[in-house]
């Protein structure tokens, strides 16, 4: 097993949606089904990392052989990265965390009591790969995703600077053959530049999550 690519090195993965209630019957989530970062997760295992997945609500059964944790809103799946971030020396963030949650949760079901509008206050969840970034030391190596519907690249490379990941991986939801739910993916990667401020982008083209998981997760290994 020696000779496995990651080998001896601890993987955390974040993946899947958040659900964010409203009350003891409603939520908000978005489409992320998991498919990507559980495909990293397995990926890692098998080229000899120990990996621990920190898993929103999917319909995927759990890896075998993976340590996984299971969380439903954004401030759990915050604690769960808190606690399993300093052991890890490879973190990748794929999971489609909430942005917003509602300001107050319900005890009882919100009734409609006659109302034709309702006002929804929400408030906004912390950045977790944000706060990876922030906290992340020389041995670490940090890779966000990002999901976008329009500037791809000048979006992707806010995010790789403000949130200080050693890589960031960009798909366009409108793009065919990209995104939520499907079994491939077409992304544009970004990197640091060694001596400027712009990123290096690379685009790659259309695979399986599972070869992308693949390639992303050499990518990395090569950072170290
Ligand atoms: O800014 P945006 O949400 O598009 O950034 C996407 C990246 O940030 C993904 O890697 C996602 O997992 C991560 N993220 C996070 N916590 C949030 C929002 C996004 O970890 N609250």
């Amino acid at each position: 097993a020696e000779t496995l690519p990651l080998h001896g090195l601890h993987v955390l993965v974040t993946a899947g949606p958040t659900q964010e209630p409203l009350d003891p019957v409603r939520y908000l989530t978005n489409h992320s089904t998991g498919k990507m970062g559980y495909a990293i997760a397995e990926q890692a295992r098998d080229m000899g990392a120990d990996v621990t997945l920190v898993s929103g609500p999917v319909t995927l059964s759990a890896p075998r052989g993976i340590d996984t944790v299971h969380v439903t809103t954004a401030q759990q799946m915050f604690n769960a990265v808190q606690e399993h971030f300093t052991q890890a020396d490879l973190t990748i963030m794929a999971a489609a965390v909430g942005d917003f949650r509602p300001i107050e949760q319900s005890s009882e079901k919100i009734k409609k009591n006659g109302r034709v509008n309702i006002d929804l206050r929400l408030t906004s969840n912390p950045d977790i790969l944000a706060w990876a970034g922030a906290h992340k030391t020389a041995g670490q190596t940090l890779c966000g995703f990002a999901m976008e519907t329009q500037d791809l690249e000048s979006n992707a490379a806010k995010k790789l600077t403000s949130k200080h990941c050693s890589m960031l991986v960009a798909n366009n939801l409108n793009t065919p053959g990209a995104g939520f739910a499907v079994d491939t993916n077409v992304v544009t990667v970004l990197k640091p530049g060694e001596t400027t401020d712009e990123p290096i982008i690379e685009h790659w083209n259309k695979m399986s999550k599972q070869e992308l998981a693949e390639r992303i997760l050499t990518e990395l290994a090569a950072l170290r």
